[in-house]
C-alpha cells in the first residue's frame, strides 16, 4: 500500500447524483491528492484535471483497468451508475484492493439494503446487487465503510424537472407513500469526511436520508415555496409510469430500479429518517426547498 499515495474516486465524472466529481472538489479542497476515474476523455475529465485531480480513464468491469488505477492509491471510493454489472464491477474492485492492500473502500449503497435479506429481496436488480456487494464486501476482509443513501434529491431533475417546467406538477406513482430524499452533495461531503480520516468510521454503515420524510405533496409544498409558484403532485398508475419510462428508451435495468423505486415508496418503504449527514458532518442534511432553490432554473425558474 502507499501510505502516501492518491485517493481514488471512480465514477468521477458524474452523471445523475455526481457524488464522485463532488468528492473529487471536497478532497482537493482538503489539499488531498486525488486520482479520478473516469470512463472516457471529455469536457468533464478535462474539468476534474483542471480542478487538480489525476484523471486516469478505463472500465471498471475491466479488471486489468481496475488494477492500473488502484495501483500506488491508499484509499478508493467506489461508486459508478446504476447499471447491470454493478455486483461484478465491485466484486473486481474488492479482489484488486486486496491484491494492492488499500485502508479503506468506501462503498455507494442504497438504503433499502437496510430492509434487505435472504427472504426479503426486492425486484430491482441494482437493489440486489448492492445487497450481495455489501456481502462480497464484508467477506473480503477488506477495511469498508458503507454508504446507503435513500433516494437522491438529484433524481427529481430527470424524473420530474419536465414537469415541473412545464405544467407546475411532479408526476410519480408514490401515491400516498412518505420519502426523505437526500441531496447528492450530502452524500458526498460525508464520502468525503470518511476519505479524508477513515480510521473512526471503518466497518460502519451510515445511512442517509435528507430532513424529514413526508409524502409528495409535502414534497411538492416545498417545491412550490421554492419556486415561488404552485407546484402540485399527481400520482399516476404504475404501469403508466413504467411506459413512459419504457418511451425514454432506458436500459432495461434502470426502467426496472425506476419501477420497483415506485412501487416500494406506494408502498411506504422510503418513510425514512437517518441521522448521518449530520453525525458525520456536523451539520444538517438540506431540505428539498433548499435543493430546489439552489436548482432552481431546472426547475423553470423562481417566480419574483
Ligand atoms: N440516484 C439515487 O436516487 C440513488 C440513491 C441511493 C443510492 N444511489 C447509488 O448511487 C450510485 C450512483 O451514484 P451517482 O449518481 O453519483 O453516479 P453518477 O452521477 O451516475 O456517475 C457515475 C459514473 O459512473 C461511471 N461509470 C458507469 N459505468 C462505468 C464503468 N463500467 N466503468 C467506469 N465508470 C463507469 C459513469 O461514467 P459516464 O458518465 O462516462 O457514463 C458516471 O459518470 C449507484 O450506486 C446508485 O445505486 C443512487
Amino acid at each position: 500500500m502507499a501510505d502516501n499515495g492518491p485517493i481514488l474516486v471512480t465514477g468521477a465524472a458524474g452523471q445523475l447524483g455526481a457524488v464522485g466529481r463532488t468528492v473529487c472538489g471536497l478532497l482537493l479542497d482538503r489539499g488531498l491528492p486525488v486520482r479520478a476515474m473516469v470512463r472516457r476523455e471529455d469536457d468533464r475529465a478535462a474539468a476534474l484535471r483542471a480542478v487538480g485531480a489525476e484523471v486516469v480513464v478505463g472500465d471498471l468491469l475491466e479488471p486489468a483497468d481496475v488494477y492500473r488505477v488502484v495501483s500506488g492509491c491508499r484509499r478508493v471510493y467506489f461508486g459508478m451508475s446504476v447499471s447491470a454489472g454493478y455486483l461484478e464491477a465491485t466484486v473486481t474492485m474488492a479482489v484488486v484492493a486486496r491484491e494492492v492492500g488499500v485502508d479503506a473502500v468506501v462503498n455507494m449503497s442504497q438504503m433499502t439494503v437496510s430492509q434487505m435479506s435472504i427472504q426479503n429481496t426486492t425486484s430491482s436488480g441494482q437493489q440486489r446487487q448492492h445487497w450481495l456487494s455489501e456481502q462480497a464486501l464484508a467477506w473480503s476482509g477488506l477495511p469498508v465503510v458503507t454508504i446507503r443513501p435513500t433516494m437522491f434529491l438529484e433524481s427529481f431533475s430527470p424524473l420530474a424537472a419536465p414537469t415541473v417546467r412545464n405544467r407546475g406538477r411532479i408526476v410519480v406513482p408514490f401515491g400516498r407513500g412518505k420519502t426523505s430524499p437526500v441531496a447528492a452533495a450530502d452524500v458526498a461531503q460525508v464520502v468525503a469526511a470518511v476519505l479524508a480520516d477513515p480510521g473512526p468510521h471503518l466497518g460502519r454503515i451510515y445511512e442517509l436520508t435528507g430532513p424529514r420524510s413526508q409524502d409528495m405533496h409535502g414534497v411538492a409544498r416545498e417545491f412550490s415555496d421554492a419556486l415561488n409558484r404552485e407546484v402540485t403532485y399527481s400520482d399516476i398508475p404504475a404501469e403508466d409510469w413504467e411506459r413512459e419510462l419504457k418511451k425514454l428508451g432506458l436500459p432495461e435495468h434502470l426502467t426496472r430500479h425506476l419501477v420497483t423505486m415506485g412501487e416500494l415508496h406506494r408502498a411506504g418503504r422510503y418513510d425514512r429518517l437517518a441521522d448521518g449527514v449530520e453525525r458525520v458532518t456536523g451539520r444538517p442534511a438540506i431540505s428539498a426547498r433548499e435543493f430546489v432553490s439552489l436548482h432552481a432554473d431546472e426547475f423553470g425558474g423562481r417566480r419574483s
